[in-house]
């Protein structure tokens, strides 16, 4: 077989009879105790996993279909289920937080630590005026600091809407703008890999574009020191603001369709979507997921590597493992400081026994330790771990099987978890102690998440053809609304011609014998670079607005090998199209532009000049042939259609 195909051959399930899910045969009793009662089902866990001021008296509301709404007569807070129940249930003094500097430093946070931090938080923001339904925009690096602002909005009722810290003034401005934040909770600076990076400049130009207006407070937390400018009548430290608060503060009881969160990511058009969740639901699915994606037990010490900056920070950093009361790791720094060997003295250091990363870290982690013997996992004592869990990006199988090999030693079964920044936690994923695994499939659905198959008209296709992936039911943790664009939601993830299904944006395929799921890919022009997700359209027209250069922009993706896709840039001059060294040197410019404009990780890796684009007669860009440029191939296509076949030559030649 070849190293990268996807077996046919499940792998069996180790021995793990104490596992929260254990064994298929219980597995398919959840799954048909939510066939026969799909609401009932979610109500029962709903009630065993929170802990709510007002219990709920109905499930689900379907009444204003697809504004679906769950638990809605029931009242809770958030950040009481994460802190106040774990000191109550008497973890006061277990570790909740292992934070790990860039530099190496370990700070270890209390669950009564950080309830009180994240009290005394809350109580600085209420000084400042920030009340429930207010939206806090939170810019901030990986710290316990970024984890305690999300707990303490969550406490008084304001919606966060946290923006990765690699987003430039630009994507800030507009996210700032478009969630109508009351207040900015950032940093001096952030280090990363050595470097200190601004982060308040940054919010600075963010205010200084304009449409801000609304924000009144900069709430600023010193990680560096660095110099940084200040003005009086809006900025202030966090812990000045911070140092007189009380240590208590009375979390506001929310209903639990009470938006959470508001989370932007990138769809088929320009502008990025403000995915709004609630909760109640949301809460419940991280705290399950949890549970039962990582088995997670009282002494397990788990690690989930992502940004607080994507969904996965939410999820599986600053609610999930806080909600059933872990110890987690939260690591500042980047996988490759001060060696490519981070990771592995990290797990061996913590004893981290659950890990969950991404297949793009995996993929460079690999090339490091083969150019390298001292950065090779085998160095380290990998023993603690138990179960690894990946995300973000389909996994290929030798990477797969390379992770299952030299980090879990043989033995760690890999959840391979697919999910959304819309679902709120995993969709489809095995379960360590039930599913067989078989690399490169991220196997069933979650028991209650009614993931299917379809073609466009939403009817089913058999196993074995792949089609459009969709979510038959609704369930408890999806998107609730996209902020201020209802519209927008309705069209996007509910269009006409499926049924009431919701529509995921990947494709999808079944295994004949197994049913196992294998996503192959966005179906929209959705990118996924290092599990970043981009839509080219967003990159199109960042180059666009660079109107002193660029006439015409088209971007597709292309396969790489360890960022998964890679951004591939089309580009029409305003001039004639450059040659040689030129070329080479307006391709920065532009690549500087984008990273400008939308922040680093959309910088094009390709960008090819062209007199012109191939087009249709009608002037439709034929992306489907860009795409076989991108990646190189020779177009086999009929071309017949085009305006001018010998673009695509033109095209052809990098930069
Ligand atoms: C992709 C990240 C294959 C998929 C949690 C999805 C995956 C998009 C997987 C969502 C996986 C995520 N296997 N593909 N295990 N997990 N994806 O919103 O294309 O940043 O639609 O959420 O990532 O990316 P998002």
């Amino acid at each position: 077989m070849n190293e990268n195909e996807t077996g046919t051959h499940p792998i069996p399930v180790p021995d793990m009879k104490h596992a929260h899910v254990p064994g298929m045969a219980a597995y398919d009793q959840l799954v048909a105790e939510a066939e026969a009662d799909h609401s009932g089902y979610w109500s029962r866990l709903a009630r065993e996993f929170l802990t709510w001021k007002t219990p709920f008296t109905k499930g689900l509301d379907d009444s204003r279909a697809p504004f679906f709404e769950w638990f809605e007569d029931g009242t809770l807070n958030v950040s009481y289920n994460c802190l106040d129940r774990q000191v109550e249930r008497g973890l006061g003094d277990k570790t909740a937080i292992i934070f790990e500097a860039d530099d190496g430093q370990v700070t270890r946070v209390s669950y009564r630590d950080l309830l009180a931090r994240t009290c005394r938080m809350a109580n600085a923001l209420k000084a400042r005026g920030v009340k429930k339904g207010d939206r806090v925009v939170i810019y901030l690096s990986m710290s316990i600091e970024g984890v305690v602002a999300m707990q303490a909005c969550a406490r008084i009722g304001a919606t966060h809407s946290v923006v990765f810290g690699g987003f430039s003034a630009q994507s800030l401005r507009d996210r700032i703008q478009d969630v109508g934040a009351v207040m900015v909770i950032t940093a001096d600076e952030q280090l990363r890999g050595g470097r200190q990076l601004p982060l308040k400049a940054i919010v600075d130009d963010a205010i200084a574009l304009g449409g801000c207006e609304a924000v009144t407070d900069v709430i600023v937390y010193r990680r560096t020191g660095g110099k940084i400018a200040w003005d009086p009548s809006r900025d202030r430290w966090l812990h000045e603001e911070m140092q007189n608060q009380a240590e208590s503060c009375e979390p506001e009881w929310v209903g639990a369709e009470h938006p959470l969160f508001v989370l932007y990511t990138s769809g088929s058009t320009g502008k990025p979507k403000g995915v709004q969740h609630s909760s109640g639901g949301y809460l419940l699915h991280a705290a399950l997921t949890m549970k039962w994606t990582f088995d997670l037990k009282d002494d397990d010490v788990f690690w989930c590597t992502a940004d607080i900056g994507w969904v996965t920070g939410h999820t599986y950093i600053a609610y999930g493992p806080l909600a059933l009361g872990a110890t987690e790791v939260v690591f500042e720094g980047v996988p490759t400081y001060p060696d490519a060997g981070r990771f592995w003295k990290m797990i061996q250091d913590h004893k981290v026994s659950v890990f969950y990363t991404a297949p793009t870290a995996i993929r460079s982690l690999i090339k490091a330790a083969e150019a390298d013997e001292a950065v090779h996992p085998k160095r380290y004592d990998l023993s603690s771990l138990r179960i690894l869990g990946s995300v973000g990006e389909p996994i290929n199988p030798a990477a797969w099987k390379w992770f299952h090999q030299n980090i879990g030693g043989g033995r760690c079964p890999i959840v391979d978890t697919f999910w959304q920044t819309e679902t709120g936690g995993h969709m489809i994923t095995p379960l360590p102690g039930a599913t067989p695994l078989v690399p490169g499939s991220c196997t069933l659905p979650f028991p209650g998440i009614a993931a299917a198959i379809v073609d466009e008209t939403g009817t089913d296709v058999p196993n074995g053809q792949g089609g459009i992936l969709v979510v038959k039911k609704p369930w408890p943790s999806m998107i609730r609304t996209i902020w201020g664009d209802p519209e927008r939601f309705k069209a996007s993830y509910y269009p006409p011609e499926l049924k009431g299904y919701y529509l995921a944006g990947d494709g999808a395929i079944r295994d004949a014998q197994t049913g196992y799921f294998t996503i192959t890919g966005r179906i929209d022009d959705v990118l996924n670079v290092s599990g970043h997700r981009m839509g080219t359209m967003e990159i199109e027209s960042a180059l666009v607005s660079c109107t002193d250069l660029v006439a015409e922009a088209a971007v597709v993706g292309r396969p790489d090998e360890t960022t998964g896709e890679a951004i591939c840039a089309f580009v029409v001059l305003k001039g004639p199209r450059p040659s040689g060294e030129e070329a080479k040197k307006i391709a920065n410019e532009l690549r500087n532009w984008v990273a400008r404009e939308i922040g680093p990780i959309a910088k094009p890796k390709d960008i090819c000049f062209g007199d012109n684009l191939p087009k249709t007669r009608s002037g439709k860009i034929m992306r489907r042939l860009l795409r076989s440029v991108a990646k190189g191939e020779t177009i086999t296509q009929d071309t017949s259609t085009l305006e001018n076949p010998a673009i695509l030559e033109q095209l052809a030649q990098r930069n």
